[in-house]
């Protein structure tokens, strides 16, 4: 008799152990939206959605089983809240997802301390926040996984990218240290790096606008909101990430989307010097070709 209870203890466990629950962050658009249908489309699995716009994501994700929560990754009641709410409800979080993030950027001379800092608050403390809350859960049940969505550009960079970079380098490495810190805890951290994904991520930058006096000036008109047709759908990367956030023995990290492994390619195999020579020369090109226009305006005046 006692055991036959024990058995079906250890079913009943195991039963409520084959779901798992994940959080998503940044889930009102994107990637993070993406990647709440692709999850909650198994039925095994319980998703939340942490959004910031309730009202918008109750309209939009219709007919899927995700659940949305409130969250405002800048806010630590919000994060507080939202967590506490569904570790009750659940009684854990298996897999965490820190997705939300948003890119500022300009010269890094016309960029405040007040704005760098809300970029590393957004892209690099709020997943810190989370962590907190999140792992003392993990580690007592000796499972779970943390998914950073970092970007190509947490390993490499981009002029006029100092804020964005920064705030990605920092989560990346903090990730790395994290991962070796709670692997004997049966947790796993894991680095996600996508490439250019279409998204509202290019329309939802806070771009320092240059004007025409800056000596930055020449930076400008590089940047377009548009997306090549080459660049990975939403979609795509979200089934990517999912992928990864399932695998029992992931590795450091993955890269999504095309143009994401062609950099770790080409950075792999060329030396930081030619990097280097060649980002100089194309930022010095931009540089002079817009003293010429300068130039040839003063002449036409
Ligand atoms: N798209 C790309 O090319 C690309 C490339 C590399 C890395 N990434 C990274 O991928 C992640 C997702 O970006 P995406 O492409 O999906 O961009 P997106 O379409 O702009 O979506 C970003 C999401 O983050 C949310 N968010 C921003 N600040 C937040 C805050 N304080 N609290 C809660 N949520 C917040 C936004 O919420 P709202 O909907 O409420 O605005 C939105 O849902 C970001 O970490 C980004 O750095 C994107």
């Amino acid at each position: 008799m006692r055991t036959e209870s024990a058995v079906s203890k250890l079913l009943v466990k195991n039963l409520m152990n084959s779901g798992k629950v994940y959080l998503v962050t940044g889930a009102g658009a994107g990637i993070g939206r993406a990647l709440v249908e692709y999850l909650s489309a198994d039925p095994g699995s319980t998703v939340y959605a942490g959004v910031r716009d309730l009202r918008r994501a109750k309209s939009e994700y219709g007919n899927t089983s995700a659940r949305i929560v409130y969250l405002d990754v800048n806010k630590e009641e919000s994060i507080k809240k939202a967590v506490s709410s569904i570790e009750k409800k659940e009684g854990k979080i298996d897999v965490l997802i820190n997705n939300a993030g948003y890119g500022l950027y300009g010269p890094f001379e016309e960029i405040s301390d007040k704005n760098f800092r809300l970029q590393f608050e957004t892209n690099f403390f709020s997943c810190l926040r989370l962590i907190r809350l999140i792992l003392p859960g993990m580690r007592k049940h000796r499972q779970g996984m943390i998914v950073n969505v970092t970007s190509v550009l947490g390993r490499m960079v981009l002029p006029t990218g100092s804020a964005y970079s920064a705030s990605k380098f920092a989560l990346e490495g903090f990730s790395e240290a994290l991962r070796y810190e709670v692997s004997p805890f049966g947790v796993n951290v894991v680095i996600v790096e996508p490439g250019l994904v279409k998204t509202n991520f290019k329309k939802n930058m806070d771009r320092k606008s240059v004007d025409a006096s800056s000596p930055y000036a020449f930076f400008g008109r590089r940047m377009s909101n548009d997306y090549s047709s080459f660049t990975t759908s939403a979609e795509s990367a979200a089934r990517r990430i999912a992928r990864i956030s399932k695998k029992s023995y992931p590795g450091v990290r993955y890269r999504v989307g095309w143009d994401a492994h062609l950099y770790h390619f080409l950075l792999l195999f060329l030396p930081d010097r030619f990097v280097d020579l060649l980002f100089r020369f194309l930022v010095n090109r931009f540089h002079r070709a817009h003293e010429r226009e300068i130039q040839s305006a003063v002449r036409a005046q």
